[in-house]
């Protein structure tokens, strides 16, 4: 392995050395002009590298691109010895490559570092060499590496937030926690009271949504292509509070699969951007949504209900009487027990349609599920006389 390092470093030498060595070039020419022709040479020089290892990479020798791309930029930095900021910029995109797992990541990686140097060098040489051509990209591979962000996320040495967070495996699995804590935890609601169904298949919908969101706030490769944060979250009423149990949840199980503090902060604040397009729950209501408000501040009517339960012919004792409300899906349903002589009361209960379930004292199970007893009752102001007789 050592030799082979050695063959494509000796490669990549040669390379700018035949570049540097044209007939333009003069005695005193060892040092790179600032400006001048030698960076321009090393610029043209740069993109036929590049090219190289891009093709060695596409033929299945990653880590002879790894190795071609080491050997140019080691030997780059001997070519620019003036350029500390350049010196600067190999160091960093060879440690950071060093720190890849795979050869193939390492070259991905060090070919953006190449790339950068161009881009550096791009200042002095353009002008010479006119508009710039494009360059061969290694093709797409199973690593996903042709999917780099394309803008420049914020870096910390060489590294986007998602490379610091660890990539898609360690953002899923975070994802996956969270979304299971929040499921459980009523501080965060996340079915608002139950009317937002989450089979299997929306819970998987849903934490891909959401590693795709934070692979895309945070310069990774995946591309998040759904709704905006204010149209999925619409109508969920999520107040403030609720966001905020989201965010501590999302904190902790960060904290416990040991992500630097700094990255959960950095994240955090990302997350905390969002509340505005999210929250809703708070300031001034949709004009929708006030209608609601002030239909629920009228003070509602209501009436006594006074009534027994028999089935067979005989009164039912100790059973549930719930009244279910038809119409206001947000109301709160009611419940009695009935003694034995199978009477019950409830008072104050609003005027309106209910769906009337009774659970236990030897009633037949279906009259104890709301979705299929076949007893109503209408609640009118005042006193009402209720009778429910169950056959056999
Ligand atoms: C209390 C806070 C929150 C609640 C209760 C909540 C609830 C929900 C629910 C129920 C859905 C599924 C919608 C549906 O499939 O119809 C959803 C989707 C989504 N939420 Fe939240 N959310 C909260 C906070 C957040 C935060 C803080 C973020 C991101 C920073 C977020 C990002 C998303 C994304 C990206 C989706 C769409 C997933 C997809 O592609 O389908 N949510 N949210």
């Amino acid at each position: 392995m050592n030799s082979l390092w050695k063959r494509y470093a000796f490669l990549a030498a040669c390379c700018f050395a035949l570049h540097l060595a044209g007939p333009a070039r003069s005695a005193d020419d060892d040092m790179p002009d600032v400006g001048g022709k030698s960076e321009t040479k090393l610029y043209q020089s740069l993109r036929e590298i590049i090219n190289h290892g891009a093709d060695l990479y596409n033929a299945g020798d990653r880590n002879g691109a790894y190795r071609l791309f080491e050997g140019a930029l080691l030997a780059l930095k001997t070519q620019l010895a003036t350029r500390p900021d350049i010196v600067k910029l190999i160091d960093t995109g060879i440690a950071d490559a060093n720190r890849e797992r795979t050869a193939g990541h390492r070259a991905f990686a060090l070919r953006r570092t190449l790339v950068d140097v161009r881009t550096k060098l791009k200042g002095e040489a353009v002008a010479v060499e006119g508009p710039e051509k494009i360059e061969k990209q290694p093709k797409t591979e199973p690593e996903k590496i042709e999917t780099q962000p394309k803008t420049e996320p914020k870096k910390v040495a060489g590294k986007t937030l998602w490379d610091r967070l660890g990539g898609e495996k360690a953002v899923t699995k975070v994802v996956d926690e969270f979304v299971e804590k929040a499921g459980e935890d009523a501080a965060v609601n996340v079915t608002r009271n139950g009317k937002i169904k989450l089979d299997d298949e929306a819970v998987a919908k849903l934490k891909k949504g959401l590693v795709t969101f934070i692979s895309s706030a945070t310069g990774g490769p995946l591309k998040y292509t759904g709704k905006s944060m204010k149209e999925v979250h619409k109508g969920m009423g999520i107040t403030d509070k609720e966001f905020d149990a989201a965010g501590a949840l999302l904190k902790g199980v960060l904290e416990e699969n040991r992500v630097n503090p700094a990255d959960i902060d950095e994240l955090m604040k990302i997350v905390g951007t969002t509340r505005k397009d999210i929250v809703e729950a708070k300031g001034a209501p949709e004009p929708e949504e006030k209608k609601k408000v002030e239909e629920k501040k009228k003070p509602t009517e209501t009436g006594d209900v006074a009534g027994e339960v028999k089935f067979d012919g005989k009164p039912v004792d100790k059973a549930d009487v719930i009244f279910v409300p038809v119409t206001k899906l947000d109301d709160m349903s009611l419940k009695a027990t009935t003694g034995d002589d199978g009477g019950f009361d409830l008072n104050q209960v609003p005027v309106g349609d209910y769906k009337v379930v009774i659970k236990g004292g030897g009633v037949p199970a279906d009259f104890g599920d709301a979705k299929k007893t076949t007893l109503k009752y209408t609640v009118k102001a005042g006193n009402n006389p209720a009778s429910f007789e169950i056959p056999k």
